[in-house]
């Protein structure tokens, strides 16, 4: 029997079985497939830490070589421009190396390689002039180049450059894609700036709950194609510890698979004991952290929200406990809404969308 734990709950790390986002995933695949003006060819993925923003990125990736794409992934951060030159020269040449390929064997490697010191060069043009010589390369050869940009960053002037360039290389056609990702803040934040209003246009993706049944599938697959199974009524407790959080569904297999110790079936007992390891794991992860970076406001409004116990709040009691006007509230309703923490079920109502934070609140205060 397999010991090795299936389960990833580490940030970034591409699951043993994706869950759900099947639909999304048609969706951007279609566009991959068209290599022409769907707009979903520029898009731009938000939701909460953890819900599984980067493991997309690197699924459409991966996915897009079949499509006849190379992909240049890179962070926001400073250096950002450089390393796209040298990840997109790097997955070309892996590209090219790929002998089973039959589109690319009239691929002359020489070509692509005899080029490459050009525009590692920054002495031979600016970002934009050397950018235009791969893709001329590249289009040569039919090969499309998908930029993804994960943790989006407002702040870094040369994400705002990027932006402006990159506009300039859909305006002239050329075979290029762009994925972007990042905390629903800063990607608001980014789109207020002037210099990107080219991104406003783009397909904005919130990432939000993944269904139960799809955790459920992507649970027991998981720990099938490891060589387990598990209780009908385990799969139940971990579905509901989950509650659709990606990152929960992680912690919750891994600790659970942990409590398992040798045994051949997850049952109850074992998943009751991970759930409650991993309720930990998470508030530590990703509610704390997400409450660190809210404003004093959003605070407050999610505190007010609590004397309601889980039900429905209605935005109205909570702007009276606030003390403040309907209107006020509703400036923090919209701000926690787009960061993902929040949910609207009904006209006027909110509820608690993280997982578990509304349970750490009512501990905290
Ligand atoms: N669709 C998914 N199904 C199952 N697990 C996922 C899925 N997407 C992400 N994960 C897991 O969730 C965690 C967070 O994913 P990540 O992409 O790093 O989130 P984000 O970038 O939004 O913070 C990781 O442990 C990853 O393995
Ligand atoms: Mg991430």
């Amino acid at each position: 029997m397999r010991n090795e734990n299936p389960f990833t709950p580490t940030f970034g790390r591409m699951p043993a079985v994706l869950a759900g986002r099947q639909e999304l995933i048609s969706e951007l695949e279609t566009a991959l497939k068209s290599h022409g003006s769907d707009p979903n060819l520029c898009s731009l993925f938000t939701g909460a830490r953890g819900v599984g923003k980067t493991v997309l990125l690197s699924y459409l990736a991966s996915r897009a070589e079949s499509f006849g794409w190379i992909s240049a992934n890179v962070t926001a951060r400073p250096g950002m421009l450089e390393d796209i030159i040298e990840r997109a020269t790097e997955a070309a040449d892996a590209f090219v190396d790929r002998p089973a390929d039959r589109r690319l064997t009239s691929i002359s490697v020489s070509k692509l390689f005899g080029m490459a010191w050009e525009y590692r060069d920054p002495a031979s043009g600016n970002w934009r002039t050397r950018m235009n010589k791969l893709l001329d390369v590249l289009a040569e050869h039919q090969i499309g180049l998908l930029i993804t940009v994960d943790e989006v960053d407002p702040g870094l002037d040369e994400l705002v450059d990027f932006a402006a360039t990159f506009q300039h290389f859909v305006r002239e056609s050329r075979d290029v894609a762009l994925c972007m990702a990042g905390l629903p803040s800063r990607v608001s934040a980014l789109l207020s700036d002037k210099s990107a209003s080219f991104l406003r246009r783009a397909a904005q993706h919130q990432l939000g709950r993944i269904a139960d049944h799809d955790v459920r599938d992507a649970f027991r697959e998981t720990l099938e194609e490891a060589g387990r199974r598990v209780e009908d009524e385990a799969l139940d407790i971990a579905v509901a510890a989950a509650d659709g959080f990606a990152y929960m569904v992680q912690l919750v297999g891994f600790r659970s698979w942990a409590a398992m110790g040798e045994a051949e079936v997850m049952t109850s007992e074992h998943a009751r004991r991970g759930a409650e390891l991993a309720r930990q794991d998470f508030i530590n992860g990703v509610v704390k952290k997400t409450c660190q970076e809210l404003s004093d406001g959003d605070m407050a409004f999610l505190e007010a929200m609590l004397a309601d116990e889980g039900r429905p709040s209605s935005v109205a009691d909570v702007a009276a406990r606030m003390g403040k006007n309907t209107n006020y509230a509703r400036v923090y309703r919209t701000r926690l809404l787009e960061q993902g923490v929040i949910d609207a079920p009904r006209r006027g109502y909110v509820t608690f969308e993280m997982p578990l934070l509304r349970a750490y609140l009512s501990e905290e205060l």
